[in-house]
C-alpha cells in the first residue's frame, strides 16, 4: 500500500510517498481502508520530532481518519467489515490503510461525508473537552477564542455558540475573522501576525477588553500561545478560566500575579491523554458531538483537499499559517 513517510526529522518537504506492507489488525484492533485524513498542527510537530510523543521511523503522519472497516482483529465487538467509520486518535493516517484500537473507531452517520468525518473528532473533541469538561463554559458567558479560524479554534467558536456563549473570535487576518463570523462569532479582534512589543501588547489587551465587555472574558481558549497569551489573560474576567490548548506561536511565560488579581484559573488541556484515561466520559462526548453534527449545530469547515501524494503540501499550509478551518488529505 502507499503511505506518506517520514524517514528523517524535518519539515513537510522531507515526507516521501512510498510502498509499504499493509498493517495487520491485532487483538482488539481494527483495520480501516482510509478515505480521508484530517491535517492537524501536531502532524507538523511530530515529523520534526517536536511533539510530546516520538514515533519510531519510518512513520506516516495523520492523527485522524475516516474510511471503511477492512479487517477486524480478534475480540472486536460492535463493528463489521464494510462499516463507515472515523478513527481518532490514530497513528499513520496518511496511508491507504491504517490499524488502530477498536475503542478509537466510531461509526459515522450515512449523511456524513468522509472529508468532514476526518475533520471532526480531533479538533471538536479537543475543543469540547476543553470548553465543557475543563472550563464548564455556561450559556450567556463570554468566550474569547484565539487562533479562531484554525482547526481547534473554529471548532471552539462553533461549540461556544452551541453552548449559548457570546463568542469573541481573534485571529491574524481579516479573511480568518470573516470565516469565524461565518461560523457564528459575535465579535472579532484582529491581532498582528508578528511579535508584540510592549505598546502593541498593551494595545491588544485594550482591544480584547473592549470586545469582551465590562466583565471581561469568563473563558479564554488559547491554541496559539506566544505573545498573545499575556495580552489575552489581562482581559479575563473575575474568576475566569484560561484554557491552555497549544503553542503554535511559542510557549509563553506568565506573571502569576495576574491570576491573583482576577482570582482566575489557568487550565491545561490534553485531549489525547483524556481519551485514554477516561474512555467512558470520552464516549459520551463523542455521542454528544455526533448529535450536534446531525442537528446541524456544528460542521467542520473543510476549505482545502489534497491527494495523498501532495500530503506534504497540505501540512505546509498549516506550517505557513495559511490554513483556514480544516485541510484534508483525500485517499483513493
Ligand atoms: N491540547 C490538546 O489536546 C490539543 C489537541 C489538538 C491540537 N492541539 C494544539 O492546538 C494547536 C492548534 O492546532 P490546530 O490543528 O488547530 O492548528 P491550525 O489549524 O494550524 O491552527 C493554528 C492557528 O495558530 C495560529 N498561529 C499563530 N502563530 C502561528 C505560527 N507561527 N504558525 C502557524 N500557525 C500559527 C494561526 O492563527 P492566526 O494566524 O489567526 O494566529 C492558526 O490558525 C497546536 O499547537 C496543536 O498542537 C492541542
Amino acid at each position: 500500500m502507499r503511505a506518506l513517510l517520514s524517514r528523517r526529522p524535518g519539515g513537510p518537504e522531507t515526507l516521501e510517498l512510498d510502498e509499504i506492507p499493509e498493517p495487520v489488525a491485532g487483538s482488539g484492533q481494527v483495520r480501516v481502508a482510509v478515505r480521508a485524513c484530517g491535517v492537524n498542527f501536531p502532524d507538523l510537530l511530530i515529523i520534526q520530532d517536536l511533539y510530546q510523543v516520538k514515533l519510531p521511523r519510518p512513520f506516516a503522519p495523520g492523527g485522524e481518519i475516516s474510511g471503511i472497516v477492512d479487517a477486524l482483529g480478534t475480540g472486536v465487538e460492535g463493528l463489521r467489515v464494510g462499516d463507515r467509520v472515523l478513527m481518532s486518535p490514530v497513528r499513520g493516517g496518511m496511508a491507504q490503510k491504517v490499524v488502530g484500537p477498536a475503542g478509537n473507531c466510531w461509526k459515522i452517520p450515512d449523511a456524513m461525508p468522509f472529508d468532514q468525518a476526518a475533520a471532526l473528532l480531533l479538533t471538536y473533541g479537543t475543543s469540547q473537552h476543553a470548553l465543557t469538561d475543563r472550563a464548564q463554559l455556561m450559556s450567556g458567558e463570554t468566550l474569547l477564542v484565539l487562533g479562531a479560524a484554525g482547526g481547534v479554534g473554529l471548532a471552539a467558536v462553533q461549540l461556544g455558540k452551541a453552548i449559548g456563549a457570546r463568542v469573541v473570535a481573534a485571529a491574524s487576518t481579516e479573511a480568518k475573522l470573516a470565516l469565524a463570523r461565518e461560523h457564528g462569532a459575535d465579535e472579532t479582534v484582529q491581532y498582528p501576525a508578528v511579535a508584540l512589543d510592549k505598546a502593541a501588547a498593551r494595545a491588544l489587551t485594550d482591544r480584547f477588553k473592549s470586545a469582551c465587555g465590562a466583565n471581561g472574558a469568563q473563558v479564554i481558549f488559547d491554541p496559539v500561545g506566544g505573545d498573545y497569551t499575556e495580552s489575552a489573560l489581562r482581559a479575563i474576567g473575575w474568576q475566569g478560566r484560561y484554557l491552555v490548548v497549544g503553542f503554535t506561536a511559542g510557549i509563553p511565560k506568565l506573571p502569576l500575579n495576574l491570576t491573583l488579581l482576577k482570582s482566575c484559573q489557568i487550565i491545561g488541556v490534553f485531549w489525547g491523554e483524556f481519551t485514554a484515561r477516561q474512555p467512558r466520559q470520552h464516549a459520551g462526548n463523542v455521542a454528544a458531538l455526533m448529535a450536534l453534527y446531525l442537528e446541524g449545530r456544528i460542521k467542520p469547515a473543510v476549505t482545502e483537499r489534497f491527494p495523498l501524494q501532495r500530503g506534504m503540501d497540505a501540512i505546509a499550509r498549516l506550517a505557513a499559517r495559511d490554513a483556514r478551518g480544516k485541510v484534508v488529505v483525500m485517499i483513493e
